[in-house]
């Protein structure tokens, strides 16, 4: 293992999308993230994800067998981050929404 590692932009099913566009920009991809996540911590570890968009990270945290919080600023990412956790794990908590 090197220190870059590549993986293509989220494509397909794994993405996010409303109609025909994609509902974050900058959806990061699940397959990267459990590189990270399993590299720089342990099972039952808490992860941190404060800029959490579509909470990719929390995702990806609680299939490796992680905690996880996030915070999104956003109303309308909050809102597609809550119900896509509310799928993958048992009690998440996407926490923060703004104004
Ligand atoms: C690069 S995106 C994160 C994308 C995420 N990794 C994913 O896979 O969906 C950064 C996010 O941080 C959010 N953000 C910016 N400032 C913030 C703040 N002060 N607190 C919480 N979220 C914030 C933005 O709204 C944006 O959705």
């Amino acid at each position: 293992m090197t220190n870059v590692w590549h993986e293509p932009a989220v494509r397909g099913p794994e993405r996010f999308k409303e109609e025909t566009r994609a509902v974050h920009g900058n959806q990061k991809p699940l397959k990267l993230l459990d590189r990270i996540i399993r590299a720089s911590s342990d099972p039952g570890d808490v992860v941190w994800e404060p800029f959490g968009g579509l909470c990719s990270v929390a995702v990806a945290a609680f299939a490796a067998g992680r905690r996880c919080y996030s915070a999104e600023i956003a109303p309308a990412y909050h809102a597609v981050a809550s119900t896509r956790l509310a799928k993958c794990a048992p009690r998440p908590r996407a926490a923060v929404s703004a104004a």
